[in-house]
């Protein structure tokens, strides 16, 4: 569809509200130093806002949105405060230092919030909201008003409420579903019908917030832009209060993905948005599930055989977007149950082993047995394979670890490791490290003889059980390796030995691909 320069793609402001609403969720509280390197994970991001905190809610709030307004100069930064005095003046206090201030006041405006939460009439609501947008202006760069519970508003009420807002000077007009209650074709009708109806001087957008009770946070955030809304507000991963806020990974790679028909984008350097949500997930210590769109482990991972063949051939077969577009360094191919031929051969390839056709089908069945057994084959299993081992018993296993750890800082942890190698029997060492990790790591390297360099450890635990993920240098390659276990130091020295295997097998590898 032909569309002219100037509206095509109309361009939508990102509000990130990972630090307020986000944070005020069970399980998701962050330390100042915590919301200081997540708010520059966001600046580099490039949103438009970030909602750094609610200043009057504790005096760490405040403390955050102090330093973030320091230290943090590109995006407008925002305080949330009520509409009561002492809120405005918390928020203007606690943004002093930022190059762009915004204060967004909010009210709840459906029968519900003002029956039972407020005690207020109609008249009383309109009444609190011209009082506080009116003394916010001229002591912030903009003002936002939200009426809280939008959704299970009374209609003429609601647009009441916002033309009330708008003439006492808010610049921003928020729509909140409060509750996760409206479908995508309510919201588009709502937004189409306010945008029309509400009185507002020029200038005064409109923005949606939506929270994901049902599951709709992001396709009603879409509905809400197409009807016309210029900010969408949301957090990385979704975090938020109950089943959490609109994604905003979700939303923004849906409007990059599918402008020919949302016609919108916004600036967001969608490059930054795995680093994001890693850090996050670093952070908070919860990490989205596998499944999650965009961000999560399998968004770009592939297991099925014919999966696999396609995006072998050209990975547009089943990827609608390149796993770099959002940081990701590459395309998965998980080597499991229902993987083919094609998937075994490339990998084993990559490990430098060309098979034949008849080494390859040979391979292949043991391959499906052991896929039968095990979730996922790891390259350690397959060099096991192809070199006629048995896979869990080839190279090195993990039997025993133990750290030695003072509080003295004087004196840096030792870790002792006993392992078993497949031919070389039982062997034990000692390792000693500025960290436990990095004591198992030399551990590690004087056991195997080998020379090389721990390049990145990651740890994150849910329900019970730590995984770690490991990148070792050496041999002028990065290996990977996992490992998981409930105990933290167990699932990080599985993982290392699993690098240390996958560098022992491409030592080989050369030796198998001539046998091979
Ligand atoms: O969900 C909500 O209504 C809010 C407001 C404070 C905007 O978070
Ligand atoms: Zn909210």
């Amino acid at each position: 569809m032909a569309q002219s320069a100037e509206t095509y793609p109309r361009r939508i402001a990102i509000f990130d509200t990972t630090l307020r609403d986000g944070e005020q969720a069970p399980g998701f509280s962050m330390s100042v130093e915590a919301k200081l390197s997540m708010a520059k994970a966001l600046e580099r991001l490039n949103v438009d806002v970030i909602e750094a905190g609610f200043a009057a809610a504790s005096p760490g709030d405040a403390e955050a949105i102090a330093r973030v307004a320091e230290e943090v100069r590109a995006p407008t930064i925002c305080s949330l405060s009520r509409t009561i005095e002492s809120d405005i003046e918390a928020a203007e206090k606690a943004l002093t230092a930022a190059r762009r201030r915004r204060l967004h006041i909010f009210l709840g405006t459906s029968p519900t919030h003002r029956e039972a939460k407020l005690k207020l009439s109609t008249d009383g609501v309109l009444r609190e909201i011209e009082r506080s947008v009116s003394s916010a202006q001229g002591r912030f760069d903009e003002v936002e008003f939200s009426a809280e519970d939008a959704i299970r508003t009374e209609r003429a009420f609601l647009k009441e409420a916002l033309e009330c807002a708008a003439e006492a000077g808010a610049d921003i007009l928020n729509v909140p579903d409060t509750v996760g209650y409206a479908s995508p074709e309510e919201i588009y009708e709502l937004f189409r019908d306010l945008i029309a109806s509400v009185r507002r001087p020029e200038g005064v957008i409109f923005s949606a917030h939506c929270h994901d009770d049902l599951g709709m946070a992001a396709a009603n955030s879409l509905a809400a832009i197409r009807a016309g809304a210029n900010q969408i507000e949301g957090t990385i991963n979704g975090i938020g209060e109950r089943a959490g806020n609109c994604a905003l990974e979700e939303v923004i790679m849906a409007l990059k993905t599918r402008q020919d028909y949302f016609r919108a984008d916004t600036a967001i350097a969608t490059k930054e948005l795995f680093a994001a949500s890693k850090l996050l997930g670093e952070l908070t210590g919860q990490t989205p599930p596998r499944n999650k769109a965009i961000v999560g482990r399998n968004a770009f991972a592939h297991e099925a055989g014919i999966h696999q063949h396609g995006v072998l051939e050209d990975r547009r077969t089943y990827e609608i977007m390149t796993p770099s577009d959002v940081g990701v360094p590459s395309n998965e191919l998980v080597l499991g149950k229902h993987s083919g031929k094609h998937a075994l051969k490339a990998r084993a390839a990559a490990l430098g082993i060309e098979l034949g056709a008849d080494r390859l089908e040979s391979v292949f069945t043991a391959f499906k047995e052991l896929a039968d057994k095990q979730r996922e084959v790891t390259d350690s299993d397959l060099c096991a394979l192809i070199s006629g081992q048995t896979p869990g018993e080839a190279g090195w296993r993990l039997n025993r670890v133990e750290i030695r750890a003072s509080a003295e800082a004087r004196m840096n942890p030792f870790a002792r490791l006993t392992l078993q190698h497949s031919r070389r029997g039982r062997v034990c060492e000692i390792g000693v490290g500025a960290a436990p990790f990095e004591a198992i790591f030399n551990a590690l390297c004087s056991a195997t003889g080998v020379s090389a360099m721990l390049d990145n450890i990651d740890v994150a635990s849910a329900s019970g059980s730590c995984r770690a993920e490991v990148r070792v240098a050496a041999d002028g390659r990065v290996f990977v390796g996992a490992g998981e276990d409930p105990d933290v130091i167990i699932a990080a020295s599985e993982a290392l030995v699993a690098a240390f295997n996958h560098i022992e097998f491409a030592r080989g590898a050369s030796a198998l691909a001539g046998a091979a």
